[in-house]
């Protein structure tokens, strides 16, 4: 009874664990999908209906480091677990994106399409900065 607990627990642990890659996973998937939308309403000058995309991107990334518990390093995901002892950087980078986000909301609601530009651009360095330094 006490093994089958113990296989029991072991095999939970495992699934939540999946659970939180898999989430991360589709975090990002979105992200990018959302992104490549964003720079298509650019193009076409469609400032306004920026603020919701770049309101989902900020919810995002608020909720983005709290999808990476110690134990989710294992399997099939490529987050480096570097992240593990460098939280207060990654969370940081997390943070910055979220703000990014945030300032592009704005000027899209102020019609200012060069700021929006110039934080959609940002936005972009930013996968560059998280994925060289925290993911494999
Ligand atoms: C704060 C850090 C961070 C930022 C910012 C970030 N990423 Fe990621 N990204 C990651 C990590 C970590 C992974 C690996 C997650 C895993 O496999 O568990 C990842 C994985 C991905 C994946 C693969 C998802 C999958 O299906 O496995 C894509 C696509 C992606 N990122 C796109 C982007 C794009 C596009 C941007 C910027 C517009 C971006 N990311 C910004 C950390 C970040």
């Amino acid at each position: 009874m006490n093994r089958f607990l113990i296989v029991l627990i072991f095999f939970v642990s495992n699934l939540l664990a999946n659970d939180f890659i898999t989430q991360r996973q589709e975090s990002m998937q979105n992200f990018n999908k959302l992104m490549r939308e964003a720079t298509q309403l650019l193009k076409s000058g469609d400032v306004q209906s920026l603020n919701d995309i770049y309101g989902e991107i900020e919810i995002i990334m608020n909720d983005y480091p709290n999808l990476f518990p110690d134990e989710s390093f294992k399997g099939k995901t490529k987050a480096s677990s570097d992240i593990i002892d460098n939280r207060n950087a990654f969370n940081e980078i997390a943070l910055e994106t979220e703000q990014w986000a945030s300032l592009a909301k704005i000027a899209a609601k102020n019609n200012d399409i060069e700021q929006v530009q110039q934080h959609h651009q940002n936005l972009y360095s930013s996968c560059k900065s998280c994925h060289s330094r925290f993911k494999n």
